[in-house]
């Protein structure tokens, strides 16, 4: 008998590793749980919540494009999620309160801006591409790294805008003029989904840029999009998303099961494998 249930929300979710990152770490520490894609329309939110209050599932993490939509039927946001109004981890606390919290951004500090080996980038220019779901979390990492010039664009403007209204500071540009600026950033993040496997990839070229830039793709499934594949080349330095997806598992499992769980060699290794 499986003790706990713990689970994923979001549309599609097939290509998802996170049961695969729960369900190492269950087996590892000897927790008698299991962790499933939980594959939902948007108007069923309110039944899988009422799991959480009713103790049927122990925990749930959120992908797009829900970050959001949980909002409204949680009794209360803890933590990050205050902050960027963006949720991937629920539980339910002590007092039977369905709790909503961020772990992107701890995930985008641990898995990338932590790892610079420079760590006065204040001055660094940034640009970051897309307004997601998880595009907050990203600016708000950034602005807590007291970085002050971030430039924001998206495909579809309004979805800046959107994001401007929670932190103001951030300036937007046209999606036209990306590869213009691109010449004079320090910093390029792209948070859309252009270069997922079997999705649509980037027109633009981005020939020209600092030699210092550093590339960050948040998508880690390819492992190496067409962008971090060009940038290689031009031995520009490049991240991918996977070390801050494995990071905002474990804080994820950390907030359901008080343990902070290994990132091993053989979980990396497992989760690896799976990806192109
Ligand atoms: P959601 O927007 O529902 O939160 P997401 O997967 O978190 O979904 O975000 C997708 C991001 O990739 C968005 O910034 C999206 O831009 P739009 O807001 O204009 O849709 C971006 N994106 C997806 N396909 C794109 C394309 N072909 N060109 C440019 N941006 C694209």
């Amino acid at each position: 008998m499986i003790d706990k249930k713990f689970g994923i929300i979001g549309r599609p979710l097939s290509h998802s590793l996170s049961p695969m990152l729960h369900n190492y770490w269950f087996k590892k520490y000897g927790i008698s749980a299991n962790y499933s894609l939980i594959e939902i329309e948007l108007n069923e939110i309110e039944k899988i919540i009422e799991k959480i209050r009713n103790n049927v599932l122990h925990g749930i993490n959120v992908t797009v494009p829900y970050k959001q939509a949980v909002i409204p039927f949680l009794d209360l946001m803890v933590g990050d999620a205050k902050k960027t109004l963006s949720v991937n981890t629920i539980s339910l606390n002590n007092e039977g309160k369905v709790v909503g919290n961020n772990t992107d951004i701890y995930g985008f500090e641990q898995g990338f801006l932590n790892k610079l080996r420079n760590q006065n980038f204040e001055q660094n220019v940034v640009l970051v591409l897309g307004a997601g779901g998880v595009t907050a979390s990203v600016i708000f990492a950034l602005l807590n790294k007291k970085i002050e010039k971030i430039f924001v664009s998206n495909r579809t403007v309004k979805k800046a805008y959107e994001i401007k209204k929670k932190f103001p500071s951030i300036e937007i540009l046209k999606w036209e003029n990306i590869e213009a600026k691109a010449k004079d950033v320090d910093i390029i993040i792209n948070t859309t989904s252009l270069g997922l496997t079997e999705g649509s990839d980037f027109k633009q070229e981005f020939k020209t840029t600092k030699p210092n830039l550093v590339y960050y793709d948040i998508i880690y499934n390819p492992v190496e999009t067409m962008m971090v594949k060009k940038f290689k080349k031009k031995n520009i330095l490049t991240y991918n998303g996977l070390e801050m997806f494995i990071y905002q598992g474990q804080k994820s499992f950390f907030l359901w099961n008080k343990i902070n769980p290994e990132i091993d060699i053989d979980l990396k290794k497992k989760i690896e494998s799976k990806l192109k």
